[in-house]
């Protein structure tokens, strides 16, 4: 069965080159009407192009539609324009891409405060931006799919990248809360976690490896987690071929009698309470309160209040 996105309209952040221009080129290919949004600076976020312009002439050789939107996604008004003008000339916004991003690694002993600030406020803040920017009018439509670019680094740490990681961890925070609030207006919230060949990788990946994880091979991941059928929730990897899902999970409770709730008494617990083992993923916030709750009833019998379980 082929995946359309016909009668869609997608916006793309940070489409200019490397992953964004492959989702890009993708959704019009599909039938979508894609805005590319690109501010077209270096990798560390200085300057700026007009490469967004340069993939709407691709789509449109293509015969396909797309608009191009030169603005920067720290700059919450500019979202709210971009978003304004696509359903002025398309009528809705139905997709939206966060993948607008930037680098400045550094250990974080030389790290200084406005290399952090600058790596969250185009990630974090860029894509609550540009996905509030979208929010109402998705809701509006009960419909919305909405991409977050998470990293390996967020997952699970990279060294030299702490301001780039916290961001991304940060995302897949803001895509958990975001796709219980959109549930009900179906709205689809999922992050991915993508390897690919690009100017972000270029000096950091060994040739070999660089080939291999060609971008073009992020796509089917990242198009399926914004198309009609898509999960919410997920988290997902993708690179050179391979995709896999990842979760946040929790072990079962240790439930600790009150005398034993002691420093001391963490200590000598903590071989079980650090255990992998009977992980599972709750399904939110609220979730964990009540498996710490029923670690409680296994113990004593009774429930949060007081009633026999
Ligand atoms: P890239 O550097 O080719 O693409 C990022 C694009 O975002 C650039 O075209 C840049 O001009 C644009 N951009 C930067 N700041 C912007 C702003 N304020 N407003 C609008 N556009 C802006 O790099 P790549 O690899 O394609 O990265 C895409 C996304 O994937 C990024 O979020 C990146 O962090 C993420 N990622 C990439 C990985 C990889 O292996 N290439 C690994 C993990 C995550």
């Amino acid at each position: 069965m082929s995946i359309s996105f016909k009668d869609k309209v997608a916006i793309v952040t940070g489409a200019g080159g490397g992953l964004g221009r492959e989702y890009a080129l993708e959704l019009a290919r599909r039938g979508a009407r894609v805005v590319v949004n690109d501010l077209g600076g270096s990798r560390d976020g200085t300057g700026h192009s007009d490469m967004a312009l340069q993939v709407v002439e691709e789509i449109e050789k293509a015969g396909g539609e797309a608009v191009s939107n030169g603005a920067s996604v720290t700059e919450y008004d500019q979202m709210e324009k971009m978003v304004a003008d696509a359903k002025q000339k398309w009528g809705g916004v139905h997709i939206l891409i966060n993948n607008a991003g930037v680098l400045r690694d550094k250990t974080f002993a030389k790290m200084e405060p406005e290399d952090f600030e600058f790596v969250v406020k185009v990630h974090l803040l860029g894509s609550a931006y540009a996905s509030k920017a979208c929010w109402e009018t998705m809701r509006e439509q009960s419909y919305g799919r909405i991409l977050m670019t998470a990293s390996s680094t967020g997952l699970f740490g990279n060294f030299g990248q702490a301001n780039y990681g916290a961001a991304k961890l940060g995302l897949v925070g803001l895509a958990k809360t975001l796709q219980l609030e959109g549930a009900k207006y179906n709205i689809k919230v999922n992050s991915l976690a993508p390897v690919a060949g690009t100017r972000m990788t270029e000096d950091l990946f060994p040739e070999e490896a660089f080939k291999l994880f060609d971008p073009v091979n992020v796509v089917p991941a990242a198009l399926y987690l914004v198309s009609e059928d898509a999960p919410s929730n997920a988290i997902v990897g993708a690179g050179a071929g391979g995709y896999h899902s990842a979760w946040v999970e929790m072990n079962e409770a240790v439930w600790l009698p009150e005398g034993e709730r002691t420093v001391e008494g963490f200590a000598a617990n903590w071989a079980k309470i650090s255990e992998e083992s009977n992980l599972h993923a709750p399904q939110s916030g609220a979730e964990q309160s009540g498996a710490i709750l029923q670690a409680m009833q296994k113990v004593t019998g009774t429930g949060p209040s007081g009633t026999r379980g």
